[in-house]
């Protein structure tokens, strides 16, 4: 439909960019860039009008987001040239054909199209052999000054090749090179620069991409104080094993494996280190924390394999968020059978009995009710009291 209404308003529509680059890898992907070449909003408006979806306009960019109603989501954009006029300065922006459009593009595997109208319909447009390097496997930029005009580019060159064990083209590894020793990267934002790491972090193979950061000399710009050796390449291995390790729990927990990554990336840091990190990049409060946490994760090891007792692992614990629990296993996988102890019983482990009932046997409130509560927890986390009488009685002898 979008294509016949393309031809009926003599444009021509592309889908573009990721979306190709998957196709032809046979590889899944659901974002959907759609060019055009004529009014890119007002073809949207009279798309939106046939499918009845959701739509968002950014007339300042010249595109628009159309929002199905089973969540599928199409940006649409209308042909265009950008000009750059300083490092990573946002560029300015011109109409132009699918293939000023396409040369605009990072990476000749992403600068690849289908054509959806016409009797083209179905065709692929590739101007710039991005079907050659992608059956070749090979990362090449498009034009010298690409990194310049955008150097997040370098990382979603690093973010391809791990994902795809592409490799880089000598003349674009040489381009990396020489802006990543211009400092390029230094132009970006710290808040650019760590949702790029996240990215990386994020995708298929975060072990392959931090190697390749490191690789180029970038892992520097990240923070000086990042050790990345074969170690550190090692504990990260395991990340996998011990995400497999909770699968067969049962349990269900959110949070994000990246961070799990992140954590092992700055393992090693000192507090100093860790809390100009946390500041450089302004990191959340619970982001923060879990980093925090590697400080205290070689005592916390040591702590838990002396514990006899399930209130020692218990109270060892009871701090921890799950991703901290996790590194823990990364390190130490010989603590499983603790962690899964504290995972599945311990920390669903309560008491009845309150301060009502200490009052009911005739005391005043006082500091000594948060001891004698916790003395009955102990006793019934380490199994020697079971039901509601037992606590009771328990609490009234040991008060
Ligand atoms: N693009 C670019 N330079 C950038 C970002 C994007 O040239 N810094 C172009 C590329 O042609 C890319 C397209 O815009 O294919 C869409 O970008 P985006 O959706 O962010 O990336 P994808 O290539 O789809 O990558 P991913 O699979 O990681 O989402």
């Amino acid at each position: 439909r979008a294509g016949a209404l393309a031809e009926s308003l003599g444009y021509n529509l592309y889908i573009v960019g990721g979306f190709v680059r998957d196709l032809l890898l046979s590889q899944t992907n659901l974002d959907l860039d759609l060019v055009v070449e004529g009014d890119g909003i007002e073809f949207a408006r009279r798309l939106n009008k046939e499918l009845r979806g959701e739509l968002d306009i950014y007339h300042e960019f010249g595109t628009a987001v159309l929002t199905l109603e089973d969540g599928l989501k199409l940006d649409i954009a209308t042909t265009r040239v950008e000009y750059y006029s300083g490092i990573a300065s946002l560029p300015e922006v011109e109409l132009g054909c699918i293939q000023q459009d396409l040369f605009r593009r990072d990476f000749s595997i992403n600068a690849l199209a289908i054509q959806l109208n016409g009797h083209s319909f179905g065709q692929l447009v590739d101007y710039f052999n991005g079907r050659e390097d992608l059956e070749r496997g090979i990362i090449r930029l498009l034009h010298n000054f690409s990194l310049y005009d955008d150097p997040t580019r370098i990382f979603r060159g690093l973010r391809f090749a791990s994902r795809y064990g592409f490799k880089f083209e000598p003349r674009t590894k040489e381009l990396i090179k020489q802006a990543v020793n211009l400092d390029v990267i230094e132009k970006l934002s710290s808040n650019r620069l760590f949702t790029k790491l996240q990215l990386g972090l994020q995708d298929k193979y975060p072990i392959k991409f931090i190697n390749l950061l490191k690789e180029e000399n970038i892992l520097i710009y990240i923070s000086k104080d990042i050790i990345w050796d074969e170690d550190k390449e090692e504990l990260a291995t395991k990340v996998a094993e011990v995400l497999e390790w909770l699968k067969t729990l049962n349990l269900s927990f959110k949070f994000d494996e990246w961070v799990l990554y992140l954590m092992v990336l700055i393992w090693g840091m000192n507090h100093k280190q860790v809390k100009e990190f946390n500041q450089k990049f302004n990191l959340n409060k619970n982001l923060s924390y879990r980093l925090f946490f590697t400080l205290e994760l070689d005592n916390l090891i040591s702590n838990l394999k002396g514990t006899q007792d399930n209130s020692e692992i218990y109270y060892l614990l009871e701090g921890c968020a799950i991703e901290d629990l996790l590194l823990l296993l990364i390190k130490d996988f010989t603590l499983k059978d603790k962690v899964k102890l504290y995972l599945e019983e311990l920390r669903w482990i309560d008491i009845k009995v309150s301060g009502e009932d200490i009052i009911e046997f005739g005391y005043k409130p006082g500091p000594f009710f948060q001891d004698a509560l916790k003395a009955v927890k102990k006793a019934k986390l380490d199994g020697k009291i079971e039901n509601h009488k037992e606590e009771q009685d328990y609490l009234r002898n040991y008060i």
